[in-house]
């Protein structure tokens, strides 16, 4: 009995694996195909867009760029209330029509309410553009000491996806049809000094669509659900700190900031193709690989070469270590802090003082 179930399997597995090689040489030809007579780009007439963020940067500019070749509807989200009904007006102004909704991606309670107002308003949103995020570039440890700060960027950047994909996905799945897009960033496979927090929450996101399309891969009923992520090299918006300079670079002539019109054009073409990434500008696809293949050492020295990074203040690798935590600004809620016998709270450094290193020795 165990010899044929142990051949049993030896068989179906070679077969499971026949079919696969199969699999894998027609996904190849399919993408020769694509490439040697690109399709049509897809239009996307009569679809409900919901769009994140919308009031500003990349956002923006999407939803500008998506009115000016579709007769859409055109549903913006942005905690920015202004901004985004000064966007909705450009839009009407053009004759789209636009639902704008004030809504704090970081309350939960805001995206349930906001997607029941679409339903009724405006009706089943057919895709959805995750683009809205946040960043408090900072030390590391700074996190620790100021945790209002990282769970700000986790939940806008990542639990927002979560929570917005989960009020309209049903629907989709019903229609069997819909299309999730998600403004990630490079930073989503690569990572950038005082940036740990929306370094991880990008690759947070990335990593939750990436299992969402395995899931829906095993779904039986084999839904139509497109996915679209991209990847924006850095951008000149609010975020990026454009305007305060917290970004430098130390060579003029290096990857230099992308405009937002033109992240937007990546973006929107990429819709339109159906294409599962898209890379802004295109050719980081080529530089993510080549770095997956070098040590981590040579990309580092690159990526100060070449990259802009977070400008921070050298004092602040020597105070560090020996500087107390100050009382969280958000309350952990265990365990309290104990009060020290003087009356102020007390709080252990994180790691042990240490003596900066001296040039040269
Ligand atoms: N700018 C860059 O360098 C860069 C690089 C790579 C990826 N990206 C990504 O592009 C996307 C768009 O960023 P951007 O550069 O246009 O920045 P931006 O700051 O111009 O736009 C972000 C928008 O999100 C909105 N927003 C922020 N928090 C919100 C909340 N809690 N609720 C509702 N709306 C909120 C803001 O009001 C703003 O309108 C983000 O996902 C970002 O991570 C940006």
């Amino acid at each position: 009995m165990g010899v044929i179930s142990l051949v049993y399997s030896v068989i179906s597995f070679l077969l499971e694996l026949w079919v696969f090689i199969l699999f894998t040489g027609q996904v190849f030809f399919e993408i020769l195909y694509k490439f040697l007579f690109p399709p049509e780009l897809k239009s996307l007439d009569d679809e409900v867009i919901l769009i994140t963020g919308a009031a500003s940067g990349i956002g923006r500019q999407v939803a500008l760029q998506i009115a000016a070749k579709a007769r859409v509807k055109l549903v913006l989200w942005d905690v920015d209330k202004n901004g985004n009904l000064d966007l909705a007006g450009d839009l009407k102004r053009i004759g789209v029509e636009a639902f704008p909704y004030h809504v704090d991606l970081t309350q939960r309670s805001q995206i349930i309410e906001a997607a029941t107002k679409v339903r009724q308003d405006v009706g089943d949103v057919s895709m959805i553009i995750n683009n809205a995020a946040v960043t408090y570039p900072q030390p590391f440890l700074e996190s620790s000491r100021k945790p209002r700060n990282l769970e700000l960027i986790f939940k806008t950047n990542v639990f927002a996806h979560q929570y917005i994909i989960g009020e309209f996905l049903p629907k989709m799945l019903e229609n069997r049809k819909g299309h999730i897009v998600t403004v990630a960033s490079v930073g989503s496979f690569s990572s950038t000094a005082f940036l740990a927090d929306y370094v991880g929450s990008k690759h947070g996101v990335h990593g939750m669509i990436e299992s969402l399309k395995d899931e829906l891969a095993r779904d039986p009923f084999q839904p139509d659900i497109k996915f679209t992520t991209a990847f924006p090299y850095f951008t000149k918006s609010n975020l990026s700190g454009y305007n305060n300079s917290t970004l430098v670079r130390r060579y003029p002539f290096s990857f230099p900031m992308l405009e937002t019109s033109a992240v937007a054009r990546y973006i929107v073409n990429g819709i339109r193709q159906n294409k599962e990434f898209v890379y802004c500008p295109g050719y980081f696809r080529v530089l993510a690989v080549v770095a997956s293949l070098l040590p981590s050492k040579i990309v580092r020295a690159a990526k100060r070469l070449l990259t802009y990074e977070v400008e921070l203040d050298r004092t602040y690798f020597e105070s560090i270590a020996t500087t107390p935590l100050p009382a969280p600004i958000t309350p952990l809620p265990s365990p309290p802090p104990a009060p020290a016998k003087n009356g102020t709270l007390k709080h252990k450094p994180l790691v042990p003082p240490r003596v900066p290193v001296q040039p040269g020795s």
